[in-house]
């Protein structure tokens, strides 16, 4: 009796091994009988699917699987059973594992397609358009002032934004220990360089390459150890403006300071000079124009003055002149220079030109 039970209680274990296996396995069942080709799944679905079935796997055919206890129990079933127990287990794990292989392989049959769906691309879904983008607010302007230039006559010149203490100080007429280097004070290299503190460094490079009669302009951007506030960056645009030839007065340079601005901001722009000093031109002036906004009756952009403030200018000193190797007794010339950055500000009516370069799109978006 007690052989008996135990040689039924092996077989039992078995056929209950199957029963699991076949209760939990039922519903994979879809992805290899009949109707396995109508069954599509996202590939989500599908690797989840996947995923389920490898955890059954390891659940019916793991070490710790009832399918794993029955084979441990063929070595104890009586000598005479053995056999055909041994056989019945082999039996079982046959077919359950044929049956999972088949899912398995369904399975990842469906993964695989649905990667490939997801992978394709539909030729006939419109296309999405790329973000077109525009130029900076800074360089529109730039723009416009080298068009006013060009028509005039000047050459636009590329500068260099790295230079050395004689391009930027000493040819300039600001040798060491000169007061005028302290406002324009710059960054340095450890090699000695400097970065270009204002434009007028182009007057020097273009006067050496082109020589006399020059005319040009040279827009860019300059460096200065100056503490960033609404009207102040250390990284700024200006523009230098050099004329040089036989004759050229002051009377040459207002007429194209004024010819300019009246361009730039309409026929009925007054222009004015107010005596000032720079160590590379003699005489000085700065420049300021009737306010494009109020027409010179004060507002908030001119700050009630009627006038803006927009650059320097003078006389090429003939100090600058001779470094550059231009006989200053046969050629005399006007040069300017005014920042683009603070020009940007009033015409787009910015409470501050660090804006600029923040790289906010929000803000930029509103010059496309
Ligand atoms: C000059 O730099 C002279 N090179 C101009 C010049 C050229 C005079 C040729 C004579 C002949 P100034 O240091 O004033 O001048 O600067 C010119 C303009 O640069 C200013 O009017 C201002 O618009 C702009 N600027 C100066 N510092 C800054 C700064 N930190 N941030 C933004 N703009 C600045």
């Amino acid at each position: 009796m007690a052989e008996g039970q135990s040689q039924e209680s092996p077989k039992l274990q078995v056929e209950a091994a199957g029963k699991a296996f076949e209760q939990e396995f039922e519903r994979f069942q879809r992805f290899t009988g009949d109707s396995a080709h109508a069954v599509h799944l996202s590939l989500r679905e599908a690797e989840a699917e996947q995923r389920s079935l490898a955890e059954l796997r390891t659940r019916h055919f793991g070490r710790k699987s009832a399918l794993a206890a029955c084979k441990k129990l063929i070595g104890r079933v009586s000598p005479d059973e053995r056999a055909a127990f041994g056989q019945m287990v082999q039996q079982l794990e046959s077919t359950l594992g044929q049956q999972l292989e088949h899912a398995e392989q369904a399975l990842s049959r469906l993964v695989e397609s649905a990667r490939t769906e997801r992978e394709s691309i539909d030729v006939t879904l419109p296309g999405r358009r790329p973000r077109q983008g525009h130029l900076h607010p800074i360089t529109l302007l730039r723009e416009r002032i080298e068009d006013i230039f060009v028509t005039l006559g000047y050459a636009v010149e590329d500068g260099r934004e790295i230079e050395t203490d004689f391009y930027n100080f000493d040819a300039l007429n600001i040798p060491q220990n000169h007061p005028a280097r302290a406002p324009q004070d710059t960054f340095y290299t450890t090699d000695g360089f400097a970065l270009r503190s204002q434009t007028s460094t182009v007057q020097i490079h273009a006067m050496q390459r082109r020589g006399a009669p020059v005319r040009m302009i040279a827009p860019g951007r300059v460096f200065r150890r100056d503490t960033p506030d609404p009207t102040h960056n250390p990284m700024f645009f200006q523009v230098e403006g050099l004329c040089v030839d036989r004759g050229i007065s002051m009377a040459h340079l207002k007429g194209t300071v004024a010819e300019f601005l009246r361009r730039m901001f309409g026929a009925k722009t007054v222009t004015r000079f107010r005596p000032s000093y720079f160590p590379f031109t003699e005489p000085s002036a700065e420049f300021d124009f009737s306010c494009f906004k109020c027409a010179g009756q004060g507002c908030r952009i001119c700050k009630n003055s009627g006038w803006i403030e927009l650059g320097g200018s003078g006389m090429v000193h003939p100090h600058v002149l001779r470094a550059a190797g231009i006989d200053a007794d046969e050629f005399s010339g006007f040069a300017f220079g005014l920042g683009i950055d603070r020009m940007a500000a009033l015409m787009y009516s910015l409470d501050d030109i660090r804006l600029l370069f923040e790289n906010d799109v929000r803000f930029l978006e509103q010059f496309g």
